[in-house]
């Protein structure tokens, strides 16, 4: 997969660099591209915002420079590997990190996973001129997306976990893909609770029915704790889902 990422803080991307999604860049799984938005400006202070029409507090990102980012974007894209048109044409996803978007899942990243190429457009300050999504949505399929009910200081961190969470389901990333299938989310319940060695620790003892030695018995035990675990602390997850997926992950890996 190919990831683009603008934003005025390149370096805020840095950790992407790193552990699991590092090999996967240095194994040729993942190839991402970090431009500067400022590169796409013309004046001596490489200027980015102005003042929103309409007025009120703060500062609005122009135009301008995210027009020629991203179509530096999507020529890249489409060097990288003919942007996945293939027989039928595609438009690239682009996403937009946003308090104002939809939210941002476990099923969003597998749906964004398959995409051969992805771009992200970290907006700062109050947000970029609407326009942009609007002339962007002639080339992209345009997403604005939250990470949830609160608000950052701009798209930098809420790429970060986006990347990451896509990033992690790419085939080849994670060394055992057994482990995707058993997470949280995996079958819309919450995950149970994991123990290790030694079997009692400060007067604390792991469940007996893990040393047991019966997997029937474990795997029961195992997803009456995701239940109660889901019931507990993110009940909602329970309203309208389907039981019969549960201790089953819906998707093969
Ligand atoms: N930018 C600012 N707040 C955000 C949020 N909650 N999710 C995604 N992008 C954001």
């Amino acid at each position: 997969m190919r990831i683009d990422v603008v934003s005025i803080f390149p370096e805020y991307l840095a950790p992407l660099r790193l552990s699991l999604l590092g090999r996967a860049q240095e194994d040729g799984l993942l190839s991402l591209a970090v431009h500067d938005l400022r590169d796409f400006t013309f004046d001596r202070h490489r200027t980015v915002d102005d003042t929103p029409y309409g007025g009120g507090a703060g500062m609005v990102m122009k135009p301008e420079p995210w027009a020629l980012a991203l179509e530096r974007v999507l020529e890249e894209q489409l060097a990288h590997d003919g942007a996945g048109l293939g027989p039928a044409p595609r438009r690239p996803v682009l996403v937009v990190p946003s308090p104002a978007g939809e939210v941002f899942t476990q099923a969003m990243a597998y749906e964004l996973a398959e995409q051969p190429t992805l771009a992200f457009a970290c907006g700062r300050y109050e947000g970029i001129d609407e326009r942009v999504l609007e002339w962007a949505g002639e080339h992209f399929d345009v997403r604005p997306v939250s990470l949830g009910d609160y608000v950052l200081n701009g798209g930098e961190v809420a790429v970060m976990a986006m990347v990451e969470a896509v990033g992690r389901l790419l085939p080849g990333v994670v060394g055992n893909p057994e482990s995707l299938v058993e997470e949280s989310h995996a079958d819309g319940l919450l995950e149970y609770p994991v123990y290790t060695k030694p079997a009692s620790w400060r007067g604390h003892d792991v469940p007996d029915v893990l040393l047991s030695g019966n997997h029937g018995k474990i795997a029961s035990w195992r997803l009456e704790q995701q239940l109660r675990r889901t019931a507990a602390r993110r009940p909602e997850l329970l309203d309208g889902a389907d039981a019969s997926s549960y201790g089953k992950s819906e998707r093969a890996v």
